[in-house]
């Protein structure tokens, strides 16, 4: 069964006036549960707004969209915001981390929106992902005293704590050396073994070739 269905995406930022940017058009995209996916693309091809997209951060402006067989594209922002915090992880380039907190700290957030992991098991719950992402024994150290590499494993252990379907990630590798890049590819691809769904846009054929498919985005078709 398709967990991402996209037909006939379109979005246009800034519709109607001078400045408008017709950004995607006509996408159809179907992802099967448990696949990994790269999206490749040069600057400004469409990469990001469909990402955006696909993790219910913005909304098309026409077509639809089917998640997990509900049709997403025109629900209001609150249930929006539901449906990302129950089955989408993201993981940006920038890590987006708080960086004089604690890693336990910063893997918890997610779990502070959440009901699916209460009292007790939410300690446990982080701890777990801490260790599952190779960073056991770091829990009390600060984000800004670690590595580029640590850091983004930070960033992926956020994005799975609430054990989500999906994982979004645009450029995870981009500020991160061959040798971490390949370290981060390895446990985002272990986690596709345990059935998540991966998509991933990135700039490096080496990281793409290790996803089951690569789909090319050219000024906002899919080629
Ligand atoms: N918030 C916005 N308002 C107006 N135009 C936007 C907005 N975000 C993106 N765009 C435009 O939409 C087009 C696609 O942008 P997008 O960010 O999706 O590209 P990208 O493929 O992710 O590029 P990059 O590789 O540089 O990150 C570009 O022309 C961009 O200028
Ligand atoms: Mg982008």
């Amino acid at each position: 069964m398709s967990i991402i269905e996209l037909i006939q995406i379109d979005k246009k930022y800034n519709e109607g006036r001078d400045n408008e940017v017709h950004a995607l058009r006509g996408i159809d995209l179907m992802i099967e549960k448990g696949d990994s996916l790269a999206i490749m693309g040069v600057s400004g091809s469409g990469k990001s707004t469909l990402l955006n997209i696909l993790g219910c951060l913005d909304k098309p402006t026409s077509g639809s969209y089917k998640l997990n067989d509900h049709n997403v594209a025109h629900k209001n922002a609150s249930e929006l915001a539901k449906i990302r915090n129950q089955t989408i992880g993201f993981v940006f380039q920038s890590f987006g981390l708080i960086e004089s907190d604690t890693v336990y700290s910063n893997v918890k957030l997610p779990l502070l929106f959440s009901d699916k992991y209460k009292g007790k098991e939410v300690k446990n719950r982080v701890l777990d992902i801490i260790k599952q992402v190779g960073l056991e024994g770091n829990e009390n150290k600060k984000v800004k005293d670690m590595s580029g590499g640590q850091q983004q494993r930070v960033a992926i252990a956020r994005a799975m704590v609430n054990d989500p379907d999906i994982i979004l990630a645009d450029e995870p590798t981009s500020a991160l050396d061959s040798n971490t890049s390949d370290e981060i590819m390895k446990v985002l691809l272990d986690l596709q073994k345990k059935e998540k769904t991966i998509i991933v846009v990135t700039h490096d054929i080496n990281v793409a070739k290790k996803m089951d498919k690569i789909v090319s985005i050219q000024d906002g078709i899919i080629i």
